[in-house]
């Protein structure tokens, strides 16, 4: 396995790039002719929206929400709140949440919910990472980059305490440092 700053790389930044550019041309053969909004999640979502808005050749818009973060061992009560909402309606639109890494699922359950309650044309959701086995809510993402197991992963938009999100490649956090 190749390091880099010292860290453990999980998946190169080249690996990263030609999955999103095979992700990106899934989404514009899925939405071939019609209009998209990207809707990304920050913060950890920002640099996989801005390499995958750039992969497909649908006419595309960004918008961003937020949602609150009381820690992993709060969520999994099902708290989430948004704390940033839509700019720009999204009633009749084709929709795409933009989403680093789905985990318990309940962050994507909460957002389709409430997006689904404003009546978009259709909604899908593409996460760059999965972690299947932490489930706790019944949701998949549409578009997938890579399915791994429960590792504590940091760098392309993750963060360990909020740093790490500027790693150009996605790494593993030394357990030690944890
Ligand atoms: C991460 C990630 C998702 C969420 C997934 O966000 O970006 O939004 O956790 O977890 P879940 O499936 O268990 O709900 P985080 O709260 O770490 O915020 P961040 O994007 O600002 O890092």
């Amino acid at each position: 396995m190749s390091t880099y700053q010292g860290l453990e790389v999980l998946f190169t930044r080249e690996q990263i790039a030609e999955r999103i550019k095979e992700m990106g041309k899934q989404i514009t053969h899925d939405l071939e002719g019609e209009k998209l909004v990207m809707i990304g999640v920050l913060k950890g979502a920002a640099p996989f929206l801005a390499d995958l808005a750039r992969a497909v050749t649908v006419d595309t818009t960004f918008d961003f929400v937020a949602v609150s973060s009381y820690g992993k061992s709060n969520r999994t009560s099902g708290a989430v709140k948004l704390i940033k909402d839509l700019d720009e309606p999204i009633e009749g639109k084709n929709v795409l949440i933009v989403e680093d890494i789905l985990d318990t699922g309940l962050t994507l359950t909460y957002l389709r919910k409430i997006f689904l309650q404003h009546h978009p044309k259709s909604l899908r959701i593409a996460a760059l990472l999965d972690k299947p086995s932490r489930r706790i809510e019944k949701i998949e993402a549409d578009y997938t980059g890579f399915s791994i197991p429960n590792l504590f992963v940091i760098g392309f938009g993750m963060d360990y305490a909020e740093r790490y999100r500027n790693l150009p490649d996605i790494c593993l956090m030394p357990p030690d440092a944890q």
